[in-house]
């Protein structure tokens, strides 16, 4: 049996969850790794995070969020049954796990799928986790299981406005994720702040968590293509040193890192990213719009 889809639904509005038959990674992954699925003969491939897994039974489930072609057509193509082609992994360093203490970790929308496994084992490891979940409301996902998980789960939840664009729900997001933070690094001690999600939003909570000096490390999002540290595309500058995201991190010193480079570089793609999403939907309607 190769990369079996074994179950598939939607969590939430455009959140996909996948549980896969891929016993070698299940095996081995540690909270923090990710893997590399290719889902298609002509497809590109893409770092995605398993977020739980059974080392026993061989499966790992995967949360996307449908954003672009490749989430998308596997929304819209894959069933149970089905098998992806590969699934490369697991990469990259595990999360540290040690005794931090109180923990706040973060997860902006679909970042906090990645969050699950490693706020889970802090946990476990006799740390305290506030989980904290900033999202557009239709996009609360894991809740239960995050409260199973850790001390206290939040969800800073917001509705999503007519008329609103991509725009609009990251400056929400921004504006929501900062003021929360706030208000909870004045009111409570905390020994780490941790945070996955979109860079602009992490550099923004980043520059609220630097004014109180608290430990922080966020996991980075560039664009990766194998995973393996070879073709330089998830090049970061962290502490001014060049880093490889794939194989020195994907955690880093929020401290360090080169934010602005950063959320440059990530961007660099965005027209061709449309472009291939524009010529897939059309492709799926038929040449219409
Ligand atoms: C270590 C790591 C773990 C990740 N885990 C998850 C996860 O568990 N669930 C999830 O939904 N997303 C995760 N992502 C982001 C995910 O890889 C992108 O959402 C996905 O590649 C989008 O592909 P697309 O074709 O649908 O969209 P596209 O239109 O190709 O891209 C949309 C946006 O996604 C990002 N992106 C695109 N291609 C890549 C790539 N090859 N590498 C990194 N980012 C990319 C860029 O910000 C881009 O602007 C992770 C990224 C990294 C680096
Ligand atoms: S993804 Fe190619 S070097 Fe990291």
């Amino acid at each position: 049996m190769g990369y079996r889809i074994l179950d598939k639904k939607e969590l939430a509005m455009n959140e996909v969850w996948y549980k896969i038959h891929a016993p070698h990674v299940a095996k081995k992954v540690q909270p923090g790794q990710f893997v590399i699925v290719r889902a298609f003969p002509n497809g590109e491939r893409i770092p995605l995070t398993p977020v739980t897994w059974d080392r026993e039974e061989g499966w790992i489930t995967l949360v996307t969020f449908v954003r672009g072609k490749t989430t998308l057509r596997m929304a819209n193509e894959l069933k149970p049954g089905d098998e992806l082609l590969n699934v490369a992994g697991p990469l990259g360093n595990p999360a540290p796990m040690k005794k931090f203490g109180k923990i706040l970790a973060i997860g902006l929308i679909t970042g906090m799928v990645e969050v699950f496994p490693i706020a889970k084992a802090w946990q476990e490891f006799g740390n305290d986790v506030t989980t904290l979940h900033v999202t557009p409301n239709p996009m609360v996902i894991l809740k239960e299981d995050f409260e199973k998980a850790v001390s206290r789960h939040i969800v800073e939840g917001y509705d999503l406005q007519p008329g609103w664009g991509m725009q609009e729900i990251a400056q929400e997001l921004v504006r929501r994720a900062v003021t929360k933070v706030r208000e909870l690094l004045e009111s409570e001690h905390w020994d780490l702040v941790f945070i996955v999600g979109p860079a602009g939003g992490q550099k923004a909570v980043f520059e609220v968590v630097r004014e109180y000096g608290i430990p922080m490390e966020a996991d980075l999002h560039p664009i990766m293509v194998d995973g393996t540290g070879m073709c330089g595309s998830c090049r970061v500058t962290v502490g001014g040193e060049v880093k490889f995201a794939c194989i020195d991190g994907p955690g880093f010193n929020a401290y360090k890192v080169d934010w602005d480079e950063l959320i440059h570089r990530v961007g660099f793609y965005t027209d061709l990213e449309r472009k291939a999403l524009e010529e897939y939907l059309k492709a799926i309607r038929g040449g219409g719009q």
